[in-house]
């Protein structure tokens, strides 16, 4: 299991871009499943649940293909190319997720919708909990319930079947936690070939859905008040492939101006858009730090004093809780106490232990952490635990002073590509060593 050695403190500034959203592209890649022919997706990030979709889309029987147009030598931001990946969904022999596939990347349930909708029938295993809290997905089979299907649990796997097609029904998929990002996607893309009007109330906001429902459309697809929490779609008798380019990656944004705020640099952090990242954006600015909107991105400049704020994480509009760690590692050293409450996933606070090691001063009290800002973070031995614990590790590791080294960061592969590079090209000092502790 690989290792990072980082040193600090450093100071980041230069440019990076974004990739594409690794969020978008995991639902929009099982969207392809819903058209038989060869779809293209541009912009589709390379990284490890990728890798894994990849891997369970091909086992269903439909081809896969990866490759970079315009490959070459990486240019100044380390961008090779638009990287392209092809689907060829021209027929499904086995529209089975098997356990040891989605064990290791959950999201891998959202071939659930289209499967049950090309198909009649579906097995998938259940996807199990993570280092973020369990990952239920009851309201996920709520909604294609409502639609019709008959679904039942068997050896840990679900069973959703509708032989006779699917027909539009209302449905209010709000849970004890509000919306649900992939439920969303589960049952919106189900209903593009159901019978008949569907009406989700409740649904999830996040562009990553919205950027599904554009490209469903795309296909053929009749899905409108999109972006609202009340989407309404009406069924058709069947979709066409595309070809499609999926939105920039505002969580991997969101950690590039962090790591920005918290070396007190200055970034350039382009292709990312600043109309997906408003509560983001607020918090910065509320904490001092600089977001100057500039040509298809943002300037970010950190100042020394950071001012503690609090921060409620929420289905989107709201502060997103794919930053939260991100965020909690930049309050570490505010002046003064900052209080983050955490709505989504009341237990993803894996990273506080870690931080409190680097001399954070974090006490966790419920769903929420009261940050204590103290002068510096002193580099320590951490572990990563989970994808976005493990990037709140990395901007501390820059922070803090002396050689940090985190364990498993396999971990931040799964959703950062080549992160040490580029982060190196800014300023950082990062090695990737093989091995480490277990
Ligand atoms: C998506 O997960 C994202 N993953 C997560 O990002 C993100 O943290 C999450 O949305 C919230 O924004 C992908 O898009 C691949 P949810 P998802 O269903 O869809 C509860 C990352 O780091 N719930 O919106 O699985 C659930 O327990 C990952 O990139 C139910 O109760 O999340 C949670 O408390 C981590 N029943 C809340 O809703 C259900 O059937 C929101 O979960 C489904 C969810």
């Amino acid at each position: 299991m690989d290792v990072f050695q980082i040193e600090g403190p450093v100071r980041l500034s230069g440019h990076v871009d974004v990739n594409g959203s690794k969020n978008a592209s995991l639902p929009i890649m099982a969207a392809m499943l819903l058209a038989p022919g060869r779809s293209t997706l541009i912009g589709v990030p390379h990284l490890a649940d990728i890798s894994v979709f990849q891997e369970l889309i091909a086992q269903l029987g439909c081809p896969v293909e990866r490759q970079a147009d315009g490959a070459g030598t990486p240019n100044a931001t380390g961008r090779v190319g638009e990287p392209l990946l092809t689907i060829d969904a021209t027929k499904i022999d086995n529209p089975v997720g098997p356990y040891d596939i989605v064990r290791k990347m959950r999201a891998s349930v959202c071939i659930l919708g289209p499967l049950l909708a090309r198909c009649g029938r579906v097995e998938v295993s259940m996807p199990g909990g993570c280092a973020i809290g369990d990952r239920p997905i009851d309201l996920h089979l709520l909604g294609l319930r409502q639609l019709g299907a008959q679904i039942h649990l068997k050896s840990g796997y679900v069973i959703a079947e509708a032989p006779k097609g699917l027909k539009g029904a209302s449905i209010f998929l709000g849970g004890p936690f509000g919306s649900t990002v992939l439920g969303t996607a589960n049952v919106m893309m189900a209903a593009t070939l159901a019978k008949g009007r569907t009406i989700i109330e409740s649904a999830a906001c996040e562009p990553e859905i919205t950027d599904l429902a554009n490209c469903l459309n795309a296909m053929g697809a009749r899905v409108s008040g999109i972006g609202s929490p009340r989407l309404t779609i009406d069924g058709v008798s069947h979709l066409h492939p595309v070809q499609y380019r999926v939105i920039p990656d505002r969580i991997e944004a969101g950690t590039f101006m962090v790591a920005a705020a918290i070396t007190g640099g200055q970034v350039h952090v382009g292709h990312c858009r600043l109309d997906d990242m408003m509560a983001v954006v607020d918090r910065l600015r509320n904490i001092g730090v600089s977001v100057e909107s500039n040509g298809d991105g943002c300037v970010v400049a950190g100042t020394r004093r950071l001012e503690p704020v609090d921060i409620t994480t929420q289905p989107y509009p709201g502060f997103p809780t794919d930053l939260q760690a991100q965020f909690m590692a930049l309050l570490a050293t505010a002046d003064g106490n900052s209080i983050v409450v955490e709505k989504i996933f009341p237990d993803r606070f894996m990273h506080v232990a870690e931080l409190n090691r680097m001399a954070a001063n974090l006490r966790k009290e419920g769903a929420a952490v009261i940050v204590a800002g103290v002068k510096k973070l002193i580099a320590a031995p951490v572990m990563a635990s989970d994808l976005r614990a493990s990037a709140a590790l990395v901007l501390a590791g820059m922070a803090a002073e002396g050689i940090t080294t985190i364990n498993r960061v396999y971990h931040i592969d799964r959703g950062y590509e080549r992160i040490e590079e580029r982060l190196n090209r800014l300023g950082a000092k990062i090695t990737r060593e093989e091995g480490g502790t277990v």
